[in-house]
């Protein structure tokens, strides 16, 4: 791990190490307005269609557009609607048509501007499209920055699930510009901080002491941190999908509080979490289910939970029963013989795969809860603030 914090200007770089689909991550406050002539170093020639939405694109897309230009690529943009509706292979057929009218073929390059909505769908655009042309991510909020970007899932939602539809692509090379982080929601900016607790969890017990000490300034967005977060969270993720790029069971560690996570954003009424606060709320849970099993002492639990505190995130289970919330959690592509398959903590920094059966989770819930079926345990704060 890096001790010293470089200038947020430094450039940093992490490889994503996959033999002849390997690719670099470059993270520097002002990439933006470089895009253009890095793509040309990198080889990278044709045409270019930049991918993104009426929010991303008023924002950065001039900046894109004219260094793609001033290196003499001809580039247009293709505008997909805000949120989430944009995955869906009504907007696949859509971004199809327009490449395919325009002439774009396997010379051709497809660049993603924006956040996880963007860079899922169009990568899976790229990945699809003459069996698969060139794609570079350009992601815009820290979800995309920490997590999306890198690793090369993309798809689309099916009317019946979320990412049924997909294929891996890996980017060609990620470009992330820290200060585009600057006009993320404040929601938005803090979700993506669950994400990046994830990674200290699973892996980097130093991580996650650096966050402990560091999370106010990362609430207030200071530079430095930010850009070291952003490095260490894609060092972490490269590594483990350099380990296993087609999730046959390493890369399964990426979804430490995501089987509880998933779960209270299906379950429709809770609509009001976003991604990243679900996952604050299924890690925190998870922490706790793995102690009542005997897994990891209850410090862990408290540790973990002050931090995703401090944050601004969510901790506390909305109050829900126990078959909506097992019968949510099955939903998952972990079960396996009935039992579900569930990333827990041992400690800060290391987790297990561990199967379980129904009673102990049961057993577990039951412990949280008051007779009449009220959620007991922190009760009293949903941690918007
Ligand atoms: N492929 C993967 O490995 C992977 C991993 C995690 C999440 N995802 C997917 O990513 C998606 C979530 O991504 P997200 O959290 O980035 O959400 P998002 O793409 O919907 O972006 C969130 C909001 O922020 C806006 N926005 C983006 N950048 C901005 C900026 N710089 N300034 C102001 N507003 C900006 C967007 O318009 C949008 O309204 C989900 O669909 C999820 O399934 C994929
Ligand atoms: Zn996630």
């Amino acid at each position: 791990m890096v001790k010293t914090e470089p200038h947020a200007s430094v450039e940093r770089c992490v490889t994503v190490s996959l033999g002849e689909r390997s690719y670099d991550i470059l993270i520097k406050a002002g990439l933006l307005g470089e895009v253009g002539p890095r793509l040309k170093r990198l080889g990278l020639a044709g045409k270019v269609a930049v991918v993104t939405n009426q929010v991303v694109g008023r924002l950065y897309g001039p900046t894109v557009l004219r260094s793609l230009r001033s290196a003499g690529y001809q580039a247009k943009t293709i505008l997909v609607p805000e949120g989430e509706r944009a995955k869906s292979l009504r907007w696949v057929g859509r971004i199809l048509d327009e490449l395919v009218r325009e002439c774009f073929e396997r010379g051709s390059l497809v660049l993603a501007l924006g956040g996880g909505v963007v860079g899922d769908l169009a990568g899976f655009v790229a990945s699809i499209l003459a069996r698969g042309i060139p794609f570079v991510q350009v992601p815009t909020t820290l979800v995309a920055q920490v997590d999306s970007s890198v690793g090369g899932k993309t798809g689309v939602n099916h009317p019946l699930g979320k990412n049924l539809i997909g294929a891996f692509h890996q980017p060609r090379v990620v470009f992330v510009d820290p200060d585009t982080l600057s006009t993320l929601p404040t929601r938005e900016w803090v979700a993506g901080l669950a994400e990046v607790i994830k990674y200290g969890m699973i892996e980097d017990e130093a991580f996650f002491a650096y966050l402990e000490g560091r999370v106010d300034d990362l609430r207030k967005m200071q530079p430095e941190p930010v850009a070291h977060v952003i490095a260490r969270s894609c060092q972490i993720k490269a590594s483990v999908v350099e380990e296993d790029e087609r999730e046959s069971d390493r890369r399964r560690v990426l979804n430490y509080g995501h089987t509880i996570g998933h779960a209270l954003e299906s379950l429709g009424r809770y609509r009001k979490l976003i991604h990243g606060e679900a996952v604050a709320i299924g890690m925190v849970q998870e922490a706790d289910l793995a102690r009542s099993l005997g897994l990891c002492p209850a410090e862990v639990v408290v540790r973990q939970r002050e931090l995703v505190r401090r944050a601004g995130l969510p901790h506390t289970l909305p109050p829900v029963r126990f078959t909506e919330l097992w019968g949510a959690m099955q939903h998952d592509k972990k079960v396996v013989q009935g039992r579900l398959h569930c990333v827990l903590p041992k400690r800060v920094g290391q987790v297990v795969i561990v199967p379980l059966e129904q009673g102990q989770v049961k057993r577990w819930f039951m412990g949280l809860k008051g007779p009449e079926g009220a959620s007991r345990i922190g009760r009293g704060s949903t941690g918007q603030g």
